[in-house]
């Protein structure tokens, strides 16, 4: 098989489906800025080979260098707080059109785009506007390009329930946002890497877009009450408006890597689930699992 560049390999997702491609045989590029956190990965690639190349998707060369000899590319780069020079646009847009651009450029055969549920050019959410520019611009530099947009993905070593739990361990009363009424559909992480391995075996995928959620909708507050009970805590849901969120995360801003932006309250506000006549994991012939299946077996007492 070819080699498949990751672009974003060594993340919480890219870990994941640079694992299970390698597990598949196959012979996988981790391209990132900071190699060296992904080195673990070198010695983990089972059947296939794993080799990692220093790329910026801002920095097109770099790109141009890390798709260079492949057969298809995963982007999988994201960040969630803007910071210096690395901007929503920079990264979710401008850069996710330097690895489409680049790809075509080298005659790479299949292009799979890590973009979000509710994707949007005309947001007023800086966060899910770049997301949605970048899906544009990626369509029309590689009009093949497979686009998975998830919803909040879970699995061992996420950000989301683990920084629940750690809330429900330590703090007697927890906030909502608002009164916890939001709707998610949590996408199991090893369900999103299935879903780019099934997308690369079969051709008909290109061009489409999958919405990826779980098997399960659930409220903000569900959720938190899902993790209080896996911790054995007894605790308090406390409502609180979204204006006294957003203040908090105007003060946070200051702070060097801050634990909420006004981007992720504005992001509270909205229910993120996949739209009824959306292509999803049944397309792709993936049964999800669910939330219940797999926190018990990274969040405890
Ligand atoms: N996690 C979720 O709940 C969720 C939900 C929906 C969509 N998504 C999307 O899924 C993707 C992966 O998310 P994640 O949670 O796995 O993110 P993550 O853990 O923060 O990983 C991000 C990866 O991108 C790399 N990266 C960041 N800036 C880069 C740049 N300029 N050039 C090259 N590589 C860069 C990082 O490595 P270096 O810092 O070493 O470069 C890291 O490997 C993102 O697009 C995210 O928006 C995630």
């Amino acid at each position: 098989m070819k080699r498949i560049t990751v672009f974003g390999g060594s993340g919480f997702l890219g870990r994941s489906i640079v694992l299970k491609l390698a597990a598949g045989g196959a012979a996988v590029r981790v391209a990132v800025r900071h190699p060296g956190r992904a080195s673990h990965l070198e010695g983990a690639a089972g059947g296939g080979t794993i080799e990692l190349m220093r790329a910026d998707v801002w920095d097109e060369k770099s790109v141009a260098r890390a798709v260079r000899d492949s057969g298809s590319v995963i982007n999988t780069v994201g960040h969630y707080v803007e910071k210096s020079g690395a901007t929503f646009d920079a990264v979710h847009g401008q850069g996710a059109l330097h690895v489409a651009r680049q790809a075509g450029e080298a005659g790479v055969r299949r292009l799979i785009h890590i973009s979000g549920l509710g994707a949007d050019p005309s947001s007023d959410s800086p966060y899910v506007r770049a997301r949605g520019i970048g899906e544009v611009l990626v369509r029309e530099a590689f009009v093949d390009a497979t686009i998975l947009r998830p919803s909040v993905i879970f699995g061992p070593e996420d950000a989301f329930f683990n920084r629940l739990s750690d809330m429900a361990r330590l703090a007697p009363v927890l906030p909502l946002f608002g009164r916890g009424l939001t709707r998610l559909q949590p996408v199991f992480v090893g369900d999103v890497a299935q879903a780019c391995a099934r997308a690369l075996a079969d051709p008909e995928t290109a061009g489409k877009v999958y919405e990826l959620g779980g098997p399960g909708v659930y409220t903000y507050a569900d959720l938190l009450r899902l993790v209080i009970e896996r911790t054995g805590r007894k605790r308090l849901l406390l409502p609180v408006p979204f204006f006294v969120w957003e203040g908090m995360a105007a003060l946070m801003a200051i702070l060097p890597n801050p634990p909420l932006s006004r981007d992720q309250v504005k992001l509270m506000k909205g229910d993120n689930v996949v739209g009824a006549t959306a292509m999803g994991l049944a397309e792709l012939g993936i049964a999800p699992a669910s939330v219940e299946d797999i926190l018990p077996t990274y969040v405890n007492a």
